[in-house]
């Protein structure tokens, strides 16, 4: 299948007008033909009807809105195989026993990265984590839950916290159930957090290794200090070894 192609079944935009053409730009930018026959997969096994639009462009991954055929909403997840760091991606997955046998190869890397992130999603889930439920993975496609109602929701950064103590508890209170599931998300942070139904959710779970990982207590203590960090700031008094007695206590 090729671009346009694709786009005739699957892009669900209305045609001919100027934001549509700048999307078409877009698409046809980030959907080389690897990606659509990946993106063609996942559609069929999460029972996808289209893809709405654009709700992030970035350096690693770009991620859109989707209906599934029920009408039901998803977010995909396309990981740039061209521009993506691959070698950052290498440091979080050697060492991981759950992925003994790395491919250094770029493509198969990217692939085992977005499986690892499928994996990560569904233990924090089962874990009772705020997070996207995962839905499927082809390749370098994941789709996953949409957080969100009319507007994707937003970053934890860029809204103002009613209650960032609470915010803050829950947070440490999701990343001790991950602990508790061998789990570490090893990329925590403001980033990585959006706000949604009045609590945070985790997101973005690529980098996240089982405790089995040479540097996951390291991994952790990052995460705890960008955690302690971002709610000091906000008033909330608690330090980075408060969150790494909380989550592993
Ligand atoms: N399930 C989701 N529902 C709604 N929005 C999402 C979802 N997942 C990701 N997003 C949005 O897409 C953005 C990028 O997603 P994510 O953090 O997983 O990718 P990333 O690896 O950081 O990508 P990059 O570093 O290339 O920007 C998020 O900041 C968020 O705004
Ligand atoms: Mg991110």
């Amino acid at each position: 299948m090729d671009y346009d192609q694709f786009e005739e079944k699957f892009v669900m935009s209305e045609k001919k007008t100027k934001k549509d053409r700048e999307w078409k730009k877009i698409y046809q930018s980030v959907f080389d033909h690897y990606t659509i026959g990946n993106l063609f997969k996942a559609f069929l096994k999460a029972n996808l009807e289209g893809l709405i639009h654009i709700i992030s462009l970035g350096k690693e991954a770009n991620v859109f809105r989707a209906v599934t055929r029920n009408g039901e909403e998803r977010a995909i997840k396309v990981y740039r195989v061209e521009t993506s760091d691959f070698k950052h991606m290498y440091d979080y997955i050697e060492g991981d026993p759950r992925f003994p046998n790395v491919n250094k190869k770029k493509r198969k890397l990217i692939e085992a990265w977005c499986q690892k992130e499928f994996k990560n999603l569904s233990l924090a889930k089962k874990a009772g984590v705020s997070c996207p439920k995962p839905y499927a993975f082809s390749g370098n496609v994941l789709v996953m839950q949409y957080i969100g109602d009319k507007e994707p929701a937003p970053l934890i950064k860029d809204i103002n916290l009613d209650d960032p103590e609470k915010a803050a508890r829950l947070v440490v209170g999701d990343m001790r159930k991950m602990y508790k599931a061998n789990l570490v998300h090893s990329d925590l942070s403001e980033f990585n957090l959006l706000y949604w139904k009045k609590k945070p959710w985790l997101i973005d779970f690529a980098q996240g290794v089982s405790l089995g990982h040479p540097k996951a207590m390291e991994f952790l203590e990052r995460d705890a200090r960008n955690i302690s960090r971002y709610f000091s700031k906000l008033g909330v008094n608690i330090t980075k070894e408060d969150v790494l007695k909380a989550v592993t206590k």
